[in-house]
C-alpha cells in the first residue's frame, strides 16, 4: 500500500466496487439534465484509445418519441431471448442467474421510459481509413477489430463510473446489437458506426449500493506461467 495515496481510497474503492448494473432502481420519473450527461461524456473521453484518434460518437436520446422507438427496438431484441434463458436457468435451479434474467426483462420492458438513452458508437470507417492496409481494405460496414473494441469500451466504463459519481445509475447493455440496422434507421446512425452499447441513464432510487458478488480474485490470477 502506498504510504500517501493521491486519492481518498475509500471513496475511489467504493466507486469502483459499487458501479453496477442498476435496472429496478432507475428513477423513471425524474429528468436527467443534459449538462450532467455532457460532463460525464467529457470525463469518459479521457479513456485510453488507439493513437488517441477518439473515433467515437455518443448518440444521446432524450426525445420522448425517439425513446419510445429505441426502447421498443431494445425490448424486441431482448425479451424473447432472455425469456428463454430464464426458463433454462429456472429448470436448472440457477436462482442467481434467473434473478439476473428477470432483472434484464424488467429493464427491457421499461427502456422507453428511461429519461436518457446513450449509444456510444465506434466509427469503423474512420478507423479503417486511419489504419490503412494494416487491417485490410477500408470498410463500408461496421466490422470491428479487437483494437477497435478496446478503443471504446474503456470510455464506456468511464462513462458509467462518471454517472455513478454524480448519483446517476445505469447498466451496460448490448442486446440491441442483434439488430443494429433497425436502431440505425430510427436514429440516422451511419452503417459504418458500430453501436457498442445502449446505456440507460437515470437518477437512482433507494439507499446506497452494495458490491455485486464476485469470485475470489486470487482464483483468477496467473502469476508468470500457467501450469
Ligand atoms: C458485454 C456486456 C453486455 C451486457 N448486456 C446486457 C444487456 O443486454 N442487458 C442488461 O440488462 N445487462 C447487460 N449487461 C450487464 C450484466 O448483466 C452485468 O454487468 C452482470 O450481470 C454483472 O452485474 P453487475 O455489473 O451488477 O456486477 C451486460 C454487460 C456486459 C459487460
Amino acid at each position: 500500500m502506498t504510504a500517501n495515496p493521491p486519492f481518498d481510497l475509500d471513496t475511489v474503492d467504493r466507486l469502483l466496487t459499487t458501479t453496477k448494473a442498476v435496472r429496478r432502481r432507475l428513477d423513471l420519473t425524474r429528468p436527467v439534465d443534459r449538462e450532467t450527461v455532457v460532463e460525464c461524456i467529457r470525463l469518459a473521453s479521457y479513456s485510453p484509445n488507439a493513437s488517441n484518434a477518439q473515433e467515437w460518437h455518443w448518440v444521446v436520446v432524450d426525445d420522448p418519441e425517439l425513446r419510445a422507438l429505441v426502447g421498443e427496438q431494445y425490448r424486441s431484441c431482448t425479451v424473447p431471448v432472455v425469456t428463454k434463458m430464464l426458463a433454462t436457468k429456472e429448470e436448472a435451479g440457477d436462482e442467481a442467474g434467473a434473478r439476473i434474467s428477470r432483472s434484464i426483462i424488467y429493464l427491457a420492458e421499461r427502456m422507453a421510459e428511461v429519461p436518457v438513452l446513450v449509444i456510444p458508437c465506434y466509427d469503423v470507417a474512420a478507423a479503417s481509413a486511419r489504419y490503412g492496409n494494416l487491417i485490410g481494405p477500408e470498410r463500408a460496414t461496421a466490422e470491428m477489430e479487437p483494437g477497435m473494441f478496446a478503443s471504446i469500451y474503456p470510455a464506456v466504463w468511464s462513462f458509467l463510473l462518471a454517472l455513478r459519481s454524480r448519483g446517476l445509475g445505469s447498466t451496460l447493455t448490448t442486446a440491441h446489437q442483434s439488430d443494429q440496422p433497425a436502431m440505425a434507421e430510427i436514429l440516422g446512425i451511419p452503417s459504418t458506426w458500430f453501436q457498442t452499447a445502449l446505456i440507460p441513464v437515470a437518477h437512482t432510487t433507494g439507499g446506497d449500493f452494495k458490491p455485486s458478488p464476485r469470485a475470489p480474485v486470487e482464483d483468477t490470477i496467473v502469476w508468470n506461467t500457467h501450469s
